[in-house]
This record gives structure tokens, C-alpha cells and sequence, in this order.
């Protein structure tokens, strides 16, 4: 990691910690049900792989990647679905994980996709949650971290694609978005 450009918020350590305890809570609540769990790529692949794996339950795993409709469009939260899912979630439980909701307006949309297709039940994970910034109503059923209005990398988030693999999350020095525009 580069910590002239970032400043660590939770390193591995308290992130593994914390992901066992979510994946506890989960084991717990899903006991008996039908569970597919579903990453939005890119950003939650490293925390969805992470979590996973602390569910003691047989689960089914999907992924589906989608992109918002341009600048212009944006705050509409409409999104365009790149890669849908591969199984259906008919009769089952689904459980969405996102790496980090900001203003909510591409869960809403996504939330709102799956309901049409006959789930029991939607419900989100997501590791990171920054509520000041919401503009959806969406509010994330399970959480790491309840974070500040700062930009964060690392664990799957990037900035311009980089810093994904940076094993811990980073507060992204501002000076680096100043300097690559
Ligand atoms: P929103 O909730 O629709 O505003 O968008 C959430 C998406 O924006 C996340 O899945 C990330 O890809 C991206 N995002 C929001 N905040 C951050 C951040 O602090 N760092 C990196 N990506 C972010
Ligand atoms: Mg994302």
C-alpha cells in the first residue's frame, strides 16, 4: 500500500473480525432457508469472498454487474444491467452484497429488479455505509461500518479502478484526486 496517498481506516485485522460477526449474525438469521447470496461486481468480490466463507449454511452464489446510464442520468439511479444473473431467485431468499451504499440509488434500483422476480425475501449487506450522503430510501439490513463523507478504497473499492486489492479500507488522500483530475 502507497501511504503517501492513503491513510488506513480498518486494517485486516478488524475487518476479519468484523466478518466473522456478520457472517454469525447471518448463519443465524437464514438457519433453514434457502439463501442466495448475490455480489454486485466489482466493488464486493473481495468482501463477498470474505463473507462467504464465515456463513455456515448452503449457500448459492450469483453475481451481477450493472452501470448507471451516464453523468447525465445519474441521479435518477437508473441502471443498465452488464451482466445479469444466472440462476433464478423464485421462492428464495436473497441477500445483495455491495461493497458500500452512498446514496442508495443503485440498490433502490437493483432491490427493485429482484422484487419483480418472486423472491420470499431482499434483504443487503454491504461493509461500508455512508448515510449522510443518502438520497434513496435504502437502508442496509447488515453493515461493517458506518463510515464519514470520505472517499474510501481498498477491499474492493476503487478509485478509477486502482487500489481495489489494497488489503485494508483507505481514506484516499484528496491530493491524489487533485492531481488525476
Ligand atoms: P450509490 O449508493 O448508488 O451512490 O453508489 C454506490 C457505489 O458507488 C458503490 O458500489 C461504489 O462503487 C461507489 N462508491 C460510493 N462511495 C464510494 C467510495 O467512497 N469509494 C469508492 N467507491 C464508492
Ligand atoms: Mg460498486
Amino acid at each position: 500500500m502507497n501511504l503517501q496517498e492513503v491513510d488506513v481506516l480498518y486494517d485486516p485485522a478488524e475487518l476479519r473480525d468484523k466478518i466473522k460477526e456478520l457472517g454469525k449474525k447471518i448463519t443465524e438469521d437464514y438457519s433453514g432457508k434457502q439463501l442466495i447470496v448475490i455480489g454486485i461486481l466489482k466493488g464486493a468480490f473481495i468482501f463477498m469472498a470474505d463473507l462467504v466463507r464465515e456463513i455456515d449454511l448452503p449457500v448459492e452464489l450469483d453475481f451481477m454487474d450493472v452501470s448507471s446510464y451516464g453523468a447525465s442520468t445519474m441521479s435518477s439511479g437508473e441502471v443498465k444491467i452488464i451482466k445479469d444473473l444466472d440462476n433464478s431467485i423464485q421462492d428464495k431468499h436473497v441477500l445483495i452484497v455491495e461493497d458500500i451504499v452512498d446514496t442508495g440509488l443503485t440498490l433502490k434500483y437493483i432491490v427493485a429488479i429482484l422484487k419483480k422476480r418472486g423472491p420470499r425475501s431482499v434483504k443487503i449487506c454491504c461493509l461500508l455505509d455512508k448515510p449522510s450522503r443518502r438520497k434513496a430510501d435504502i437502508r442496509p439490513d447488515y453493515y461493517g461500518y458506518s463510515i464519514e463523507d470520505n472517499f474510501v478504497v481498498g477491499c474492493g473499492l476503487d478509485y478509477n479502478e486502482k487500489y481495489r486489492n489494497y488489503p485494508a479500507v483507505c481514506i484516499l488522500k484528496p491530493s491524489v484526486y487533485r492531481k488525476q483530475g
